[in-house]
């Protein structure tokens, strides 16, 4: 990188010498040899690791790459990482409609630098050696997250933060699995990410003070509201959501109403933009099932999440919801 050998000068100094860089001070930074470990330490967010390219990755680097980062996006083949690809050209389109509506050429400007700072990879170790930040979005199993950070530890250098996307895992049951519980986090992004302004910040006891606050700055960086939660089931909004989905899910078992009448009374009788119903095909039944699996399996005495045998016959039948074209409700064309 170009600023490699200006160790000890200050980030602001740097700005005011490259006046013309039009990068945001809060991203740039310099990850060298050259300069101190507590230096590199402190140095801002700027080289970001997706590893998962489905739903939510897919959606995190997008945001990343809109927002100025270089972003490695990575998944366990180039078929999966094709379909992410698709995906984000045609939610940066959507973005930049929305954003650039009344300058066609801004937007296409927009969308091609977007485009151009994600690269797309299946190599896991390759895609962290200059990172510093490496969010994990893939799939909701403790045992395969850990290993992968595990993995990750050996590769990434030692001013990388780690983050887990998880929706209901324990952040510390996955930091475990690393030498670095200091530089580990939840960062909790919702689906779609490109609309959703939340991002949940989770700290265990170890986050130190300097992680916490770079994950801080860096959801500011990337355009959202940031709340902090202590690494508890579901943190916030999972606590409450989960569990109303899964009761809505145990009334259409029941035969109490009809999907569409119970999507219908939530969306027009408290407000929601989409029933509990929809909602949880949304996110995918797969991704809710372990989630409240593995809630059942540790807290089995908390009625709140019981098993629902309605979703474990829809994931018996490989209905996943909208990304398989079918769960509750039919999404084939
Ligand atoms: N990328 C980019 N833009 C998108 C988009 C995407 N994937 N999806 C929607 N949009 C934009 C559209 O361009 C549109 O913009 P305009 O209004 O300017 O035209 C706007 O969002 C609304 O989209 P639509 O008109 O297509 O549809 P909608 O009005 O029904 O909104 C929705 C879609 C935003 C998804 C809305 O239904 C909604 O907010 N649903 C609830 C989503 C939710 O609760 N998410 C949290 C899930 S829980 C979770 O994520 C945590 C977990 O761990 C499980
Ligand atoms: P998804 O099924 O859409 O995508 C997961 C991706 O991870 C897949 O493309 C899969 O091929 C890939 N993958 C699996 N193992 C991998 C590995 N070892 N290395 C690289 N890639 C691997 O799932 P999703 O909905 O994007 O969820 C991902 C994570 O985000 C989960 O922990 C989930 O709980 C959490 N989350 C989901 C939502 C949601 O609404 N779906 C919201 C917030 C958080």
């Amino acid at each position: 990188m170009a600023f490699g050998n200006i160790t000890g000068i200050l980030l602001e100094e740097i700005i005011a010498i490259k006046g013309k860089l039009r990068m945001n001070l809060s991203r740039l930074v310099v990850p060298s040899r050259s300069f101190s470990a507590s230096a590199v330490r402190n140095a801002a967010i700027n080289q970001v690791t997706v590893i998962g390219s489905g739903l939510m990755g897919a959606g995190i680097a997008q945001v990343a790459a809109q927002t100025g980062h270089k972003v490695n996006l990575v998944d366990l083949n180039d078929d999966v990482l094709k379909k992410a690809e698709n995906s984000i050209k045609t939610s940066v389109s959507r973005v930049a409609k929305k954003q650039f509506k009344d300058d066609t050429e801004k937007g296409n400007k927009f969308i091609d630098e977007t485009l151009t700072n994600i690269t797309y990879m299946t190599d896991n170790n390759r895609s962290v050696a200059t990172a510093d930040l490496v969010i994990e979005a893939i799939i909701e199993n403790v045992e395969i997250k850990r290993k992968l950070f595990s993995s990750l530890d050996k590769a990434a250098p030692s001013h990388t933060i780690f983050a887990s996307n998880t929706s209901s895992l324990p952040i510390k049951d996955i930091a475990e699995s690393t030498t670095r519980l200091d530089r580990f986090g939840g960062l909790h992004f919702f689906n779609p990410v490109p609309v959703m302004k939340l991002l949940e910040i989770i700290r265990i006891p170890e986050t130190s003070d300097a992680t916490y606050n770079k994950m801080v700055e860096w959801g500011k960086n990337m355009g959202k509201v940031t709340v902090t939660c202590k690494d508890t089931p579901g943190f916030i909004v999972n606590r409450l959501l989960v569990p109303y989905m899964m009761e809505a899910l145990r009334m259409l078992e029941r035969g109490d109403a009809s999907a569409r009448d119970i999507d219908t009374s939530m969306k027009l009788g408290a407000g929601y933009p989409m029933g509990p119903l929809e909602l949880a095909d949304y996110v995918g039944l797969d991704t809710s099932y372990y989630i409240v699996k593995g809630w059942a399996e540790k807290y089995p005495d908390n009625t709140l999440f019981e098993n629902v045998p309605l979703l474990e016959k829809l994931i018996k039948e490989g209905k996943f919801g909208v990304k398989s074209g079918e769960g509750i409700y039919s999404y084939k064309k």
